[in-house]
This record gives structure tokens, sequence and C-alpha cells, in this order.
């Protein structure tokens, strides 16, 4: 065998209930995960040492070293791949991007997932997907939906999944890439300070940034992080649930929800403008993707989704616009040209 080519999508997040950070640092959630047609693709080849390429979409922006989370995923796959089933000696991952970096897509864990899928094939380690779920949960908290796709409820940290029972309702998103990135580490924190100061005594925020790098649980005050602790626990949304299995667009864009949105725009407000004009061109429903900075829309067909498009790339609110349709399978491998 040469290489193995995994096809994977972005996903986004119908409801992100965040609640209490936990311990571990981090938030228990409830979430219902959609997966688009906006996929990357990862290809692995045998090769004497792990290595990685990035090519497309904010490919300078990926790490190319062992912080990369499809070669984390890579080890992690080898450290637990069966004795004498194939030889896992090194692999080098090519990762085509077109998922946006630290856009609030899952696009990292995305790589991670596809990377499992490839090498489970490449060394024919036989592993189930369930198994491969147990393995990526530890690289990445949205790598085991990024093997399963659809529509599925995600709890704990989002490694815990339910496919969600629905109709096979085809829906048409509007995805604007801002012109920057959203460190989610910072957003979770950001939504813990907002937590503390409604729950009385503001904690200080930092000034709004676009772009960060992570901030240890650890740096956040003590106070702040026992406000936050009394947040409720998150629950899932039945009039989410209910309109998914209508299947209506409608009642889906009136349902949609994200905990960490208040978040994402006070660190990144230029958000709200592009939030409100999505549904000032007639969007049944805007949300933050994830922790963002992403912002989806959702149409009411095909063609209202190409103009929404239109309109807001000529709106000037974002950095570029895509479309792409829900839900969609999760990491498949692409038949090899013969
Ligand atoms: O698991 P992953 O590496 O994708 O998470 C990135 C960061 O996002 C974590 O380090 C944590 O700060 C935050 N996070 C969280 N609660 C979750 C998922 C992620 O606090 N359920």
């Amino acid at each position: 065998m040469t290489g193995v080519t995994v096809r994977v999508p972005a996903k986004l997040n119908l409801q992100l209930a965040v609640g209490p950070p936990r311990a571990d640092g981090y938030h228990d959630l409830v979430t219902v995960f959609h997966a688009v047609s906006l996929f990357d693709e990862v290809t692995v080849v045998a090769s004497d040492r792990d290595g990685v390429a990035v090519s497309g979409e904010g490919a300078d922006r990926v790490p190319a070293d062992g912080d990369n989370l499809a070669l984390r995923a890579v080890a992690a796959l080898r450290a637990v791949a069966p004795a004498g089933v194939a030889d896992p000696a090194g692999v080098h991952v090519t990762i085509a991007k077109r998922i946006p970096v630290a856009a609030g897509l899952a696009g990292g864990s995305a790589d991670a997932a596809a990377a499992l899928v490839a090498c489970n094939e490449l060394w024919a380690c036989g592993f189930s997907q369930q198994q491969l779920a147990e393995i990526g949960a530890k690289v990445g908290s949205d790598v085991s939906f990024a093997l399963l796709g659809g529509t599925a409820v995600g709890r704990g940290r989002g490694e815990q999944l339910t496919p969600a029972l629905a109709p096979a309702t085809q829906y048409h998103w509007v995805l604007a890439f801002a012109d920057g990135q959203l460190s989610t580490p910072e957003v979770y924190a950001a939504l813990d300070r907002l937590r503390a100061a409604q729950a009385g005594g503001a904690a200080p925020s930092p000034s709004p940034a676009r772009a960060g790098t992570a901030q240890p649980r650890a740096a956040q005050p003590r106070a702040a992080q026992s406000r936050a602790a009394k947040s409720p626990p998150p629950g899932l949304d039945a009039a989410l649930m209910s309109a998914l299995r209508s299947g209506d667009a409608a009642l889906v864009g009136r349902t949609l929800s994200n905990d960490l949105q208040p978040a994402a725009v006070s660190l990144f407000p230029a958000l709200r403008k592009t939030l409100a004009a999505g549904l000032e061109l007639g969007a049944l429903g805007a949300l933050v993707a994830g922790s963002g900075p992403t912002c989806v829309f959702l149409a009411s067909s095909a063609d209202r989704a190409l103009a929404l498009a239109a309109s807001l790339s000529g709106a000037g609110v974002c950095r570029s616009v895509a479309r792409a349709t829900g839900p969609v399978p999760g990491a498949v491998i692409v038949p090899s040209a013969k």
C-alpha cells in the first residue's frame, strides 16, 4: 500500500452549553455537533520517520512539528497498535487544508481524526471507530465527533457522543471567516470571567485581541474560578432537538445557541457586526461557530445561501465566505484512483 487519503469535515455546534470549569481545566458541555461539507484531506505514506507538510487555507499557522494534532494522533495510535499487525514505523502526513485554522470549526481535531483513520488503514490495525474515538479523545475534545460526523449530541468534554435521530434534511449554511483567530482556551477563560462578573464582583477583563496564545487555567484569579464554578450545569435544548426532528430549517434557525458567543464577541467585537449583517440579509439564524471567530448563518435553500454569501461578501464584514451543507459523514477514506 503506497498511501491512504482521508477526507474529514468541519463541525458546527448548533447548541453549545458550557458548564462551570472542572478541576482539570476543561468544562463540561452539552453540545449538538453538526458536520458540514467543508473538508480537509489528510494523506499518510510510510516513511523512515514521522513528518508533516501542510498546504492550503492558513497552512502557515499549523504547527509542522510534534505539536501538530495529526502527528500527535499518529503517535497515540502507534502507542496502542497491536504488535505484529503492521510495521508502525514513520509516516509522512500531508494535510490539504480548507478548514480555516483556529476558527471554531475544529480543523485541528478533524486532521487528527483523519490521521487516525488513515494510519489504522495503512498499518492494518483493525480498530473500530469507537476504539479510534477513545484514542483520539486524548488528542482533542472534538476528534471523536470528526470520526462520527452527522448530527450528534456531545457531553463531557464533547467526546461522549449520541447520534441525533432526525429526518434526512439537508441544511444550507453560510460561513463568514474572520480576519483573525481566537484561542479556544482564551475564549473559555473569557466566559468564566463574564460569568464571574455577572455573579457579582467583576474580575478585570483583558483588552480585546484578534489573536492570541493559550492562557493556562491557573492564570485565572482563584475568586473568578470559584464564582464561575457556581454557574448551573448545562442541559440539552429541547426546542432545538424538536426543531431538528421536524426538519424545519426556520425552527432550527431560531433555536441555535452558543454559550461561548458573548465571550468570543467580547474578545473580537467586530463579530457583532458580522452576525447582525447576516440576520439583516435574511438568514434564518446566526451564531458564532464554537469558540469563534467564524460566524455561521442558516439559509432556507441553496439559492438563498448563494445570495446571502454574495451579499455578506459585498458587505465587507468578514475576510471571506463559504457555503456548506450538513449533515455530512465523518472521516472517510478516499478511494485511490487506479
Ligand atoms: O480538547 P482541546 O485541545 O480541543 O481543547 C482546547 C482547550 O479548550 C482546552 O485546553 C480547554 O482550555 C478548552 N476546553 C474546555 N472545555 C472543553 C473543551 C475545551 O475548557 N470541553
